[in-house]
């Protein structure tokens, strides 16, 4: 029988370099321009066609995910919620994840990553099916500053040879962003791995397990896909003022998982109509009732 693919969002960062931004509220929940950072990694699960989700935050902020996500029921979704007590790294993940997974695939989605660019999501279906066909994938796109994240070595045919973990010494420009695309063996993987001198359990080295069995696939994004990981408040700022822009010029909402469940064809139009009236007051609410549903029946 095969599972449907399922979606992990990590959501339990301290937000420590945004302080003392975050300390009202943990860093997924602050605004990226018109909406919480976490509705655009959200928005790509549900447009990969994927239902059930699982946010892993910290203890703390239980009870503030849960009043604003609920069950998902209302926009066609599952949403489950787990804890992460100690940061371990992006691959504890799949510790805590593994009873949700109940032998899924998954994408595991960081909440501070946002793409943004008319391809993107075309480039996620077909990591998606990268996946589902080598056993796991991973996005490759080319940055200035490639020491501060994930390094990815290719040969001359595109093929992935090595990856690592904010090398002094990068081989490439090439790095991987975070949004991950693993078969079901990624629990099983996880456990094998040894905390980095960082003393984090990386996800570059649960890549690299993929990677020496040969079952890692590379899906470039191009150059007109704009990617900000929104650590600090300038990336933070200049993220959401991209976000805007981008809506201006595209005449779009982006970040918006409902949309996307009524366009997948998860819930009616009446149902989005009545997330709408529950934002009527802000741009956010009036754009889906009077611009997005305006010409649809
Ligand atoms: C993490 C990952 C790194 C990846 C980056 C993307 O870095 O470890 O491989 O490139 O996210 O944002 P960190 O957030 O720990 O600096």
């Amino acid at each position: 029988m095969s599972v449907d693919t399922k979606g992990i969002i990590l959501a339990a960062g301290k937000g420590t370099r945004l302080m003392p931004a975050t300390l009202p509220a943990s860093k997924p929940l602050l605004p990226l321009y018109d909406k919480p950072m976490i509705y655009y990694p959200l928005e790509t699960l549900v447009r990969l066609g994927i239902r059930d989700i699982l946010f892993i935050v910290q203890e703390d902020d239980l009870p503030i995910f849960q009043k604003t996500f609920g069950s998902g029921q209302e926009a066609g979704l599952n949403f489950s919620y787990k804890i992460q007590k100690i940061q371990r790294g992006i691959s504890d993940a799949y510790f805590i994840a593994e009873d949700f997974l109940d032998g899924a695939s998954s994408v595991l989605a960081l909440s501070d990553n946002v793409f943004l660019g008319k391809n993107f999501f075309n480039y996620a279906e077909e990591a998606l099916s990268k996946m589902k066909q080598k056993g796991s994938s991973i996005f490759g796109l080319t940055v200035p500053d490639p020491e501060k994240y994930g390094v990815i070595e290719i040969d001359q045919n595109d093929n992935i040879i090595g990856i690592e973990e904010k090398p002094l010494q990068p081989k490439s420009n090439l790095i991987t962003p975070g949004m991950y695309f693993f078969d079901s063996s990624a629990c099983e993987h996880a456990k094998t791995l040894k905390p980095s001198a960082r003393g984090e359990l990386e996800i570059t080295d649960l890549i690299g397990i993929y990677l020496s069995q040969n079952k890692l696939a590379l899906q470039r994004l191009d150059e007109n896909i704009i990617w900000h990981d929104t650590g600090n408040a300038d990336a933070l700022l200049t993220a959401a003022q991209k976000v805007k822009k981008y809506e201006i010029e595209n005449k779009v909402k982006v970040g918006s998982y409902e949309i996307a469940s009524y366009e997948k064809g998860l819930i009616s139009r009446a149902a989005l109509l009545k997330i709408a009236e529950k934002f009527i007051q802000s741009d956010y609410g009036q754009y889906i009732k009077n611009i997005y549903l305006k010409d649809k029946n």
